[in-house]
């Protein structure tokens, strides 16, 4: 028997036990005549001693050799700490140590295995198994196996079966690039890893399944954020006999026993915005709504007052920034560097106090009056004390500037609390979007998703307002998930390959399966893909996945523990029969 109890059970209560625990070595203090020994497991941490006067003279000799991170068993008897540690729950009590094992020795690790390290991230992620022996690496993972089964504990509740689908697939269009595999047994031939079960999912449906899920990963070659990853895990879902309402409330359901669950925290009915109202209010589709800043245009109100810069442009906008009317010179000179840098865009930035007395004074007082001020103020909804700051320029890049700097006053006035939950629903997304480079349009969520019933009449005449049956879930400012009602018959399903300019074979080719299933009775259906990264990142009130993945890969999409990808050899390579001469 390695242990009777793990490192963080132990109190007062069990004093003058005998036990035998096993671990880490967290940290030695020898003092000579007395040697403390932290010993550290995944429940936490044991205060072990060894001392002159009631311990052998070879066990002392022993203990001197131990040094950080060894693997170590003992036996001993629990005794009440003469210094007491409030801040560790077995910090009443030590172990006095009869028998010592040695069950491995370690190499000194290359950081501090502490909750504070001194280790950088690269260095942190070539050992990432020792990373993981620090508190906060652990207390992710386990965080996140607590939110995957609160997953599929509500799901499976709720009647979801979930069904595995395979990792080997044909390319599936979701918008980013995939990754292949080479097949051996068929020469110049590949499958695509895919970047999410959709099509699968959808003949599940057709196979009768009615509720699907799966805790998948899904692979994406797009370049990296720090909410992106190239292997990734979805909380995938689909349902048959569903409108979009059916689904909204499924699953707002699902994350609203999470929050609960998991967060304690309880939140009323998600507010739903269209994609329009998001964009002109928030400047993007995923507005983070635990505070306020609301856009507001002011074209009517700021040209033809004879300042050029506002005169030409196709949008003036701004938000009113809470109590930052007393910025000084300094503070408004560096938003205005702020949004001039090139990841943020902008030419300039206009700014306009609304001081405590009532009173305006603004960057533009030359062309603006008090009165002007006052009505900006009105439209932009400040109250005496607040800082306006606005932007002009093309309408979507505006938005987009400026969405990115009510996010950086959100984050520099402390708004974007982590331990605040504030959910929505972004609904009624635009079916295409056109992209200039390719000159046609792509499907904005994915090709098999449904237009409105309203505006099928468009699809031809005018496809670019067409609107989806498509919704996103909006979690403090993050898309943590996104679905939508699918197409289920053959002949809407070819009106939407062509429109996406694909020929009558290639829709064949790549998507024959699909349609053939389409004419063997599919049902209604629809469904939703969840980011479980994200997700899980969030609610433990962070925004990086990569914390919460237990071998992530680097910004470079590499993998720098195990050096991948790395080169195969020849043997391998001729195997695969890849002609690469192209
Ligand atoms: P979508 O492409 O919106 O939808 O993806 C669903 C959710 O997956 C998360 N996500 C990612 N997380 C980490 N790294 C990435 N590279 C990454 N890419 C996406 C996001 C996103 O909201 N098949 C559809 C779903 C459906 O229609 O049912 C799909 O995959 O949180």
């Amino acid at each position: 028997m390695y242990r009777s109890h793990t490192n963080g059970e132990l109190r007062l209560e069990n004093v003058n036990q005998e036990v035998t625990l096993s671990g880490w070595v967290q940290k030695v203090r020898d003092k000579g005549f007395m040697i403390w020994i932290d010993l550290r497991d995944r429940y936490g941490i044991t205060q072990l001693i060894f001392d002159e006067e009631r311990s052998s003279k070879e066990l002392m000799e022993q203990a001197k050799t131990l040094g950080r991170e060894f693997v170590i068993q003992i036996k001993g008897n629990i005794i009440e700490r003469a210094s007491k540690n409030p801040n560790i729950p077995t910090g009443n009590i030590e172990i006095l140590v009869s028998t010592l094992t040695i069950l491995n020795i370690a190499k000194l690790p290359p950081f501090t295995i502490e909750d504070e390290t001194d280790g950088g991230d690269e260095l942190r992620m070539k050992y990432r198994y020792l990373d993981i022996r620090r508190k906060p690496v652990r207390d992710n993972l386990i965080f996140r196996s607590k939110v995957t089964m609160e997953v599929r504990n509500y799901l499976s509740k709720e009647g979801f079966i979930d069904v595995e689908t395979p990792y080997l697939i044909k390319s599936t269009p979701e918008g980013a690039r995939d990754f292949v595999v080479p097949s051996r047994m068929n020469e110049g031939q590949f499958y695509a890893l895919p970047q999410s079960p959709q099509t699968f999912k959808q003949l599940l449906m057709v196979g009768g399944m009615d509720k699907y899920f799966q805790i998948v990963k899904c692979f994406r070659d797009e370049d990296l954020r720090a909410d992106r990853q190239p292997e990734f895990t979805q909380i995938d879902c689909e349902m048959a006999f569903v409108e979009q309402e059916d689904i909204l409330n499924t699953f707002e359901g699902l994350t609203k026993h999470l929050l609960k669950e998991i967060k304690d925290v309880e939140v009323g009915v998600f507010p739903r915005m269209t994609y329009d109202y998001a964009i002109k209010t928030y400047g993007n589709d995923k507005p983070d709504i635990r505070f306020d800043m609301k856009f507001g245009e002011l074209n009517d109100l700021a040209q033809n007052k004879g300042f050029g810069v506002f005169d030409s442009q196709e949008l003036v906008v701004g938000i009113a920034v809470p109590g930052c009317a007393n910025y000084s010179r300094k503070q408004t000179d560096k938003l205005i560097d702020f949004v001039k840098r090139p990841q943020v865009g902008a030419n300039g930035l206009i700014w306009a106090k609304y001081n405590e007395d009532g009173t305006f004074k603004s960057s533009v007082d030359k062309f603006f009056s008090q009165e002007d001020l006052a009505t900006w103020a009105e439209r932009l909804n400040a109250n005496k004390g607040d800082l306006m700051l606005i932007l002009a320029g093309n309408a979507e890049k505006t938005r987009t500037q400026l969405s990115v700097l009510r996010m950086e006053m959100a984050e520099t006035l402390g708004l974007r609390k982590p331990n605040e939950f504030a959910p929505l629903w972004v609904v009624d997304f635009p079916l295409l979007e056109w992209d200039e480079e390719t000159k046609r349009y792509h499907a904005m969520h994915h090709p098999f998703t449904s237009p409105k019933p309203e505006d099928m009449n468009m699809l031809e005449s005018d496809p670019g307002k067409v609107r989806a049956n498509a919704y996103d879930m909006v979690l403090n400012g993050n898309e943590i998930g996104g679905g939508s009602i699918r197409i289920f018959d053959k002949e809407t399903q070819s009106r939407m390959f062509d429109l996406l300019g694909f020929t009558k074979e290639e829709a064949e080719n790549q998507f024959g399966f699909l349609m053939n299933a389409f004419e063997y009775g599919a049902p209604p259906h629809g469904g939703i893909a969840f980011g479980l990264d994200r997700l899980v990142a969030i609610l433990g009130g962070q925004e990086t996945i990569r914390d919460f993945i237990a071998f992530p890969k680097n910004n470079s999409g590499r993998d720098v523990m195990i050096d991948a990808p790395s080169n195969i050899d020849d043997k391998q390579l001729k195997e695969l029969n890849l002609k690469l001469d192209l």
